[in-house]
């Protein structure tokens, strides 16, 4: 008697043991911001193996993403240990593989649908990306009952919606909403150099020739994954554009053959005569960090770099870095709604949706987004929970033009995209303004 009770004390104390050093994700360091974030393409990493309950009972949910490293991770990770707590019999695994923008992430992702292997469910930007890659090929699952049991018809914008619905079905659940247009700066080099926050492209130029004249890289691009570059030339094409002909442009009622799309090729062209010059072997982590240690004055990036700004550099915002949108597109709000859906073909469907209520409550987001640099997707979320940026971010999200990224994936179809990329890397190095319209126009037509 008394061995079979010492027996099962010490498998107690064994099984205690295991969990504690076993799988908790949080012990995944990040990255700080350098190259670590985008080399590792060696698919997936599992950073929780759950504890012993966890097989016995609810089952497992495998939640595939880009968000590994600096700026990207923290969010991700309070998300599952919320989830975890409110759910601790389900075993969770984060397959997250590196690489901003789903750079490595996307062509795993597609190799695994492709396979029949999906994950329980996926981050998938809102638009093109969901509905015209994995809706299309009827890959997903309607989520519309979701919605309606957890009376969420009216908790998300409408705008936000439609982007994740095709033909009346609505596909999955929107986490965030980021904001591409963004111009972050170093305040001190701004106050220094005696400079205001530009709001057209003139200006933006005059900006960046003043600060070159002081020996200042007024502008820090790290474009060794070429979506960062496409993200300048985006909200340049908005910029000239303006809104509504930004948008018509993916609708095919504004061809690339537009006088505007060639304005902003110039400018592309003039923007790229003031960036670092190690530009090609610095990724987005790097490259803001350049400016958040005062090697160059700005950049334009997504807020997921107010995340690392000031969860990674531990920066303040509005005292060390400041940020405004970008020149020229001060009315208008670049979306980037990162999303999860249910992929057709999983077995524990039920255990995924216990994940995405978790990703969908006012708890749920504001656990992420405030780490994340984006916006509650949720209409209803606390907002005493934001800072100076998140609040000003909901108010322009309010009163702003909203209009779709095409760097992540709202705007147009992936094989766009990705031709896209290819010839804004040919043209950062080449500046043929004539060959890259062509080659624009082309993608366009196929
Ligand atoms: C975007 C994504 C963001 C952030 C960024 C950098 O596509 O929507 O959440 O992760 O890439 O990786």
């Amino acid at each position: 008697m008394l061995k079979k009770s010492l027996a099962l004390l010490l498998m107690l104390i064994l099984a205690v043991a295991l969990v504690a050093c076993g799988g908790d994700q949080d012990t995944t360091e990040d990255a700080g911001g350098t190259d670590e974030t985008t080399d590792d393409t060696g698919g997936e990493e599992t950073t929780d193996e759950g504890d012993a309950a966890a097989e016995d009972d609810g089952g497992k949910v495998e939640i595939f993403s880009w968000w590994t490293g600096a700026g990207e991770e923290d969010a991700l990770l309070a998300l599952i240990d919320l989830f975890k707590e409110q759910h601790p019999d389900i075993e969770v695994e984060n397959a997250a593989v590196a690489g901003g923008a789903g750079t490595n992430a996307k062509a795993v992702l597609a190799a695994r649908m492709q396979g029949n292997d999906p994950p329980s469910t996926f981050q998938v930007h809102g638009g093109a990306e969901l509905n015209e890659s994995w809706v299309a090929a009827d890959l997903m699952q309607p989520m519309n009952d979701f919605y309606e049991e957890n009376e969420l018809m009216d908790k998300f914008p409408e705008e936000l919606i439609d982007l994740v619905s095709k033909d009346g079905n609505i596909y999955s659940v929107p986490v965030n909403i980021h904001r591409g247009n963004v111009m972050f700066y170093n305040k001190v080099i701004f106050e220094e150099n005696g400079i205001e926050e530009p709001t057209t492209l003139d200006e933006f130029v005059d900006v960046l020739a003043q600060l070159q004249d002081a020996g200042v890289t007024p502008l820090a691009l790290g474009d060794k994954e070429a979506w960062t570059a496409t993200q300048i030339f985006e909200n340049l094409l908005l910029a000239t554009l303006g809104a509504d002909d930004y948008k018509a442009l993916w609708n095919g009622e504004v061809g690339f053959d537009d006088d505007r799309v060639r304005e902003a090729a110039e400018h592309f062209k003039t923007i790229l005569g003031y960036v670092n010059e190690d530009h090609a072997s610095r990724n987005w982590q790097d490259a803001s960090q350049l400016v958040g240690e005062g090697e160059a004055a700005m950049t334009n990036m997504g807020d997921w770099a107010k995340g690392y700004f000031s969860n990674d550099l531990n920066l303040a915002v509005n005292e060390d870095y400041g940020y405004f949108a970008f020149p020229g597109t001060t009315e208008d709000f670049m979306v980037v709604t990162d999303t999860f859906g249910l992929p057709k073909g999983i077995e524990n469907t039920e255990t995924v949706k216990e994940f995405l209520k978790v990703l969908a409550s006012v708890e749920g987001q504001d656990t992420f987004n405030t780490l994340k640099g984006s916006i509650p997707a949720r209409v209803d979320a606390d907002k005493s929970k934001y800072d100076e940026y998140g609040t000003d971010a909901m108010e322009d999200f309010q009163n702003n033009n909203l209009t779709p990224s095409l760097a992540h994936g709202s705007a147009a179809a992936e094989g766009f995209l990705t031709k896209v990329n290819q010839e804004v890397n040919i043209f950062v190095t080449q500046q043929d303004v004539d060959q890259f319209i062509e080659k624009l126009q082309a993608a366009g037509e196929m």
